[in-house]
C-alpha cells in the first residue's frame, strides 16, 4: 500500500476525484494517510473528514516567519511517513528542503499543457484567462513531479481539452477539470502505486 498525503488549499474536487477512484477500484494499492491544508476554511478538509481521513491545517498565519512555517510544514509531512505527496490545488510554494527530501515523491496537477501557461503567476483562473487571451484551440492539464522550480519537474501525464467558441475562464476551467484533471491525477497515482509494487517496494 502506497501511503499518500494530499495537500490542498481550496475546494478539493481533485481530492474528491482521488477518493472516488479509490472507492470504485480504479486506483489500487493506495491509502490516503492525511490531507493537509494551508487554509483552515478549505472545503477539502471537510471532504477528508467525511471520508474518515485525518485532516490537518498548517497555516502560515500561525507562524512568525516563512521559515518557521516551512519547518512546521515539513515536520507535519514527515510525521505521517508518506511514500507520495500529491499537490491537489495546493497554492503554497513547496520549501526547497522538502523537494530535496522528497525527490520524485511529490507530484502536482497543473491546469494547462506544460510548458504553456505555467510558472510563477499562473494559478487558478489566471491560467485559463491566459489561454483564452492567447487564443489557443487546445489546452489541458499536466501531472508532473515537483522539483525546486515552479512547474518545471518531469512530466508524468498530460491530457488535452478543446477550447470552444464563447468559453469564459470559468467554463474552460470546469471543462479542464472534468475532462483532464479528475482523470489524470488519479491515473498517475495508480501508476506510481502499482509501479512501486512491481519494483518490490
Ligand atoms: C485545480 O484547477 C488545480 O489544477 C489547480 O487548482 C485547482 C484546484 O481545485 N492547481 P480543487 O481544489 O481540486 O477543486
Amino acid at each position: 500500500m502506497l501511503r499518500v498525503g494530499v495537500m490542498v488549499s481550496g475546494g478539493g474536487t481533485n481530492l474528491q476525484a482521488i477518493l472516488d477512484a479509490i472507492d470504485n477500484g480504479t486506483v489500487t494499492n493506495v491509502q490516503i494517510a492525511v490531507v493537509i491544508s494551508n487554509n483552515p476554511g478549505a472545503y477539502a478538509l471537510e471532504r477528508a473528514r467525511n471520508h474518515g481521513i485525518p485532516a490537518v491545517c498548517i497555516s502560515p498565519k500561525e507562524y512568525g516567519s516563512r521559515e518557521d512555517f516551512n519547518k512546521a510544514l515539513l515536520a507535519g509531512v514527515d510525521s505521517y511517513g508518506l511514500d507520495l505527496i500529491v499537490l491537489a490545488g495546493f497554492l503554497v510554494k513547496i520549501p526547497e528542503e522538502m523537494t530535496r527530501r522528497y525527490e520524485r515523491r511529490i507530484i502536482n496537477i497543473h491546469p494547462s499543457l506544460i510548458p504553456s501557461f505555467c510558472g510563477v503567476g499562473y494559478y487558478g483562473l489566471k491560467v485559463h484567462e491566459a489561454a483564452l487571451e492567447r487564443g489557443v484551440k487546445v489546452t489541458g492539464a499536466t501531472v508532473h513531479y515537483v522539483d525546486s522550480g515552479m512547474d518545471t519537474g518531469p512530466i508524468i501525464l498530460q491530457k488535452a481539452v478543446e477550447v470552444l467558441d464563447g468559453d469564459t475562464p470559468e467554463v474552460l476551467q470546469r471543462r479542464v477539470m472534468e475532462q483532464a484533471e479528475w482523470v489524470i491525477l488519479p491515473k498517475a497515482i495508480d501508476m506510481i502505486a502499482n509501479m512501486a509494487l512491481s519494483d518490490g517496494c
